[in-house]
């Protein structure tokens, strides 16, 4: 009785600790005390993060041994390995919530963790790289600036660097595109072709309307998301508009227009019901992602032995030194 009244008592004073944490706006660190729903939240966000990461090298994968020259392919490997760092960083973040790298590997390949569905789409053309990098990096980043300022330390200090590389990424997917619609009127075709499909998975990139985002209010209050999915996707439509007019594409929706009086762009409906059965596991490439990643896992499993086996060893040598 006194035990779990001490323990209730102290309980009080840490998460009202906590909350001043939040309040102030301060960063909540590994050795802090912390919600269980905080912690939960956070190892959901962080590693469906991380596993986007490991998983969107996949498609742009796929090009490097096509790129259309030594350059594109030399940028290209840069890219996919940057992504390959971001999942690392991201798992290490985790990692300090107390969830270990093996079970969240476990996690990805069963399916009992999501990925962004984005990574779902095929690469069917070399303009994709393009598409890729200029919307699916761009949203993105749109998404992940404001994260940098995410409550838990190691996320926000993660998202920091990541932050500095996406940005290289988008201009690069950019600049694939620009070159495209320079050229000949096959390579221009080629790059819009690509957009049409790019352009409305991007947007979807936010997550569904704030009115079916349930869990989007409590991570708004604990500070770790900071704008709500409809307003980063205005954002980026905002952003995009100008861009599409340097590079000359047309953005496949016919209700795009400036409205004066909001600031904003007006844009037409999404097909939330395509998202939904990406979600659900029909997309174009669900089944082929997850094997690809689990064959990767299990041929690697001979370097995790021996890197378990090196440390061992080490270890010993410490010991009896
Ligand atoms: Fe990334
Ligand atoms: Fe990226």
């Amino acid at each position: 009785m006194t035990t779990a009244k001490t323990t209730t008592a102290e309980t009080a004073v840490e998460q009202a600790e906590f909350d001043r944490l939040i309040e102030s706006d301060s960063r909540v660190e590994p050795r802090d005390w912390m919600p269980e729903a905080y912690r939960k939240t956070l190892i959901r966000q962080i590693s469906q993060h991380a596993h986007s990461e490991i998983i969107g090298m996949q498609p742009e994968g796929n090009w490097i041994t096509r790129a259309p020259s030594l350059k594109r392919k030399a940028i290209l490997m840069a890219k996919v390995q940057d992504e390959a760092g971001h999942g690392l960083y991201l798992y290490s973040a985790a990692q300090t919530l107390g969830i270990d790298r093996e079970t969240m590997f476990e996690q990805l390949i069963t399916g009992a963790a999501k990925y962004s569905s984005i990574f779902n789409y095929t690469t069917p053309t070399w303009a994709d790289m393009g598409s890729i990098g200029w919307l699916v990096d761009g949203a993105a980043i749109c998404n992940q600036v404001p994260l940098c300022r995410a409550s838990y330390g190691p996320y926000g200090r993660a998202m920091t660097r990541i932050c500095k590389e996406e940005s290289f990424h988008q201009r690069q997917g950019f600049e694939i595109l620009l070159e495209l619609m320079r050229g000949t009127p096959a390579q221009r075709a080629m790059a819009q072709e690509s957009v049409n499909r790019w352009y409305a998975p991007a947007l979807m990139m936010f997550g569904p309307p704030d009115d079916d985002s349930p869990n989007s209010k409590q991570s708004m209050a604990w500070n770790i998301k900071r704008f709500s999915n409809d307003d980063l996707r205005q954002r980026f439509i905002d952003m995009l508009v100008p861009q599409a007019e340097v590079l000359g594409v047309t953005l496949p929706d016919p209700e795009l227009k400036w409205n004066e009086a909001r600031g904003h762009y007006d844009f037409g409906p999404l097909n939330w019901d395509e998202f939904y059965e990406v979600l659900a596991g029909r997309g174009q490439a669900n089944a082929q992602r997850v094997a690809k990643r689990k064959k990767a896992h299990d041929d690697g499993a001979w370097v995790r032995e021996a890197a378990r086996a090196y440390a061992d060893a080490r270890m010993e040598e410490r010991l009896a030194s």
